[in-house]
């Protein structure tokens, strides 16, 4: 009776509940999530999931260049994933003739698909549970210095002997703050090729004002595929590499869905925080969000006034303006979501319970004061992080010129430190990126930035870490001196300069005024910011690390680690939800719906006149023949960023749909997922095809698919 009564408690709580809306290591798929998994539906077993010997799913799902995920759909290693995350290698064979941003890109044979440098794929072979060797030789009470530099020893020994293949990777993660440790055997594929994405009309349908928003009618996908050598093994770039064979890729079924449909998601979440204590949540939503939207409002605010007034500016700055939203929108949906859940007190109720479990199972009575240690540290804390923020934000997220100057300041630290050769080196590395950066740039805006960035530093900087050399008064006149001189703000000028010897590159550097000022800002973060941060990190983790370990030991229930870029999987079911009260959202948009928002024109809400007709034509057969063509979906899987692009998966193994965001208004599923407005976003795969076939044409690659009817 007991037992019952505490897993109500947890489940009540919220912080364990069942497996349902959870992040699984596939290797650990226990009989109680597999049978849970069963009971809404699904069919597959664990090995179907995940298998280190045999042909499973995770074959099929890649890690789509380090940040997204995707899936191989057919034999000959064709890749679907997101139009967001294929965006950057559109854009880069984009131009004034072939503009594939705008218009799309089909191609219509192997000889047409685009190569594109530093793009790389991961396929997860292996995942093994390396705790016992990690941890091996570590004791309770060894220094916490010696601790970390012995698992470091034991990490890289691990990696060196561990069983693979001339062409794979190993690579050791740390799960629950290094509670665990796991190994993954990878493969890292490097000819990657576009093959085809819709236009951004559809690709971004809605762009930022429909970003975390249901109802969405996105067709957020494209299409990419492996390439390798002759014997099917990763290989650079080459014109004689042939098309990856895949034995193993995802079947499509285009059986309508509905609600209560199960699904999976397979793929690569990159960060939540779901275990930290409510004080550290309380601190972020109040404290460190308010001050990051405003600055990123500020920002925005400016950039969108230009790129109103001038369509130059205005293509420039689209995707900026585009990246720096995302976030913006993600932390106010997200300050908003944790107070409507009341996740704090939630937290708190947690807490309380935590207390009395350490008494009843007589664990580290050290933990009874654990909250009153995360109470000071975050004290300590919130000063740093915040002029942490204040840094990053003003210095290097949102003013290019103050992020060149970054540049060239950890470029003339390699000089001193490293001396000629290095520099040289880093120069390399440090020019196209320095120099490229006046491609999407106007001055006039980033002097706008710049002035008003600065006077938010001198208002809202925490006073220990302010510049008192910086006077709110001056900072027009400055901006207006700087801009006008400063070899920070002329291309050809940097470029002549960067070509000088590191020495004469150097005095000429010293003696600008824009790298001047920019210098106390960045002395500031390096000197002082960077190091009191380092130190508060290093004691939160030191301390969030035994606090998750007490958790586990407190825990009768299995316990999911937070997102960490590895490989999980997460289910649930397509279902809707009530945002607010007397307001119900359904699962599945339509094509319908797309009519709805179109405004001829717009640069968010246009469409290609092509899919008017196809819709006044209801000319949707196959995808569908109900005479409504579905386009996105939503579910109740939990996911985060890094999880989009991958496949949203039905209960026989086929893919349905490609997942690319969340609803709005439970986006602090990243700190407090809550089933009952969290919702994932998805493309439905039908629109998917749909589009491939009937607006691109592109009936090669539909040939080239399994589809399930
Ligand atoms: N919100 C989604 C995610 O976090 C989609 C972002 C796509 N980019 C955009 N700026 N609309 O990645
Ligand atoms: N849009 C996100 C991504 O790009 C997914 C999310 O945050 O839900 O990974």
């Amino acid at each position: 009776m007991k037992r019952i009564l505490t897993g109500l408690i947890w489940l009540s709580i919220g912080l364990i509940s069942a497996q349902n809306g959870r992040m699984i290591i596939p290797s650990e798929l226990s009989e109680e999530t597999i049978y849970e998994m069963t009971e809404m539906g699904s069919k597959l077993t664990s090995n179907d999931i995940y298998s280190s010997d045999q042909l499973s799913l995770n074959d099929a799902v890649i890690q789509f260049n380090g940040g997204c995920t995707g899936e191989i759909v057919s034999p000959k290693g064709l890749i679907l994933t997101n139009h967001h995350c294929g965006y950057g290698a559109i854009q880069a064979h984009s131009t004034f003739e072939h503009n594939y941003v705008r218009d799309g890109f089909w191609s219509k044979s192997f000889e047409e698909e685009l190569p594109n440098p530093g793009m790389h794929v991961t396929f997860v072979r292996k995942i093994e549970n390396v705790t016992e060797e990690v941890l091996k030789g570590i004791t309770p009470d060894m220094d916490p210095v010696l601790k970390q530099s012995l698992i470091q020893k034991n990490i890289k020994l691990i990696s060196q002997t561990y069983p693979k293949e001339d062409w794979q990777e190993v690579n050791i993660k740390a799960f629950f703050e290094g509670n665990q440790y796991y190994a993954f055997t990878l493969e890292n594929y490097k000819d990657i090729r576009l093959v085809a994405a819709p236009p951004s009309s559809i690709g971004k349908f809605g762009a930022n004002t429909d970003n975390w928003m249901w109802p969405r009618h996105s067709g957020d996908f494209s299409v990419f595929r492996i390439y390798a050598d002759k014997n099917n093994r990763p290989a650079a770039y080459s014109p004689d590499n042939v098309p990856y064979k895949s034995s193993a890729y995802f079947k499509i079924n285009i059986k309508p869905k509905k609600t209560g449909d199960f699904f999976m998601i397979y793929g690569f979440p990159g960060r939540t925080q779901e275990y930290l204590p409510s004080v550290a949540v309380a601190q972020k939503v109040e404290i460190i969000n308010p001050a990051r939207i405003e600055i990123r409002k500020t920002a925005l605010d400016i950039m969108q006034h230009y790129m109103q007034r001038n369509d130059t500016i205005k293509l420039k700055y689209t995707a900026k303006f585009a990246r720096i939203a995302n976030y913006w929108k993600k932390w106010i949906g997200e300050s908003q979501g944790i107070k409507k859940t009341q996740a704090v007190d939630r937290k708190k109720e947690f807490e309380k319970y935590f207390l009395n479990q350490v008494k009843i199972k007589k664990l580290d009575p050290e933990y009874l004061s654990i909250y009153d240690r995360f109470e000071d540290l975050y004290q300590q804390n919130k000063d740093i992080e915040l002029a942490r923020n204040y840094f990053i934000e003003i210095a290097y997220l949102n003013n290019d010129l103050l992020k060149r100057a970054l540049s060239l300041y950890n470029l003339q630290q390699i000089y001193q430190t490293k001396g000629k050769e290095a520099f040289k080196l880093s120069e390399k590395k440090f020019s196209p990126q320095i120099l490229g950066s006046f491609k999407n740039y106007d001055s006039q805006v980033d002097k706008a930035l710049f002035e008003a960035l600065m006077k938010l530093y001198v208002d809202k900087m925490p006073e220990k870490y302010k510049n008192k050399a910086i006077k709110k008064e001056n900072i027009s006149q400055t901006a207006d001196i700087i801009y006008a001189n400063s070899v920070l703000n002329q291309p050809d000028k940097l470029k002549s300069l960067l070509h000088k010897n590191p020495k004469k590159f150097l005095r000429i550097l010293n003696d600008d005024p824009g790298y001047q000022y920019a210098q106390q800002l960045i002395k500031d973060y390096y000197q002082k910011i960077a190091p009191d941060y380092q130190n508060i990190r290093t004691q939160i983790n030191q301390l969030q690390k035994k606090y998750i370990k007490g958790i586990i030991a407190a825990s009768d229930k299995r316990l999911y680690p937070d997102a960490n870029g590895t490989l999980r999987i997460s289910y649930g079911v397509i279902k809707g939800y009530e945002p607010r009260d007397a307001v119900y959202y359904f699962p599945i948009s339509h094509v319908r719906g797309i009519i709805e928002k179109y405004i001829p024109g717009d640069y968010e809400f246009d469409v290609p006149k092509k899919l008017i007709e196809l819709y006044q034509k209801k000319d949707y057969a196959p995808y569908s023949t109900t005479g409504e063509m579905p386009v996105n979906f939503i579910g109740t899987a939990h996911t985060t960023g890094g999880n989009s692009g991958s496949p949203a998966i039905n209960a026989e193994g086929d893919l349905i749909g490609i997942n690319f965001d969340r609803v709005w208004e439970g986006t602090m599923s990243d700190l407090y997922y809550d089933q009952k407005i969290s919702r994932n976003i998805m493309v439905d795969i039908n629109y998917v095809l749909f589009i491939i076939d009937k607006l691109g044409n592109n009936q090669r690659l539909i040939k080239e698919m399994t589809i399930k009817k």
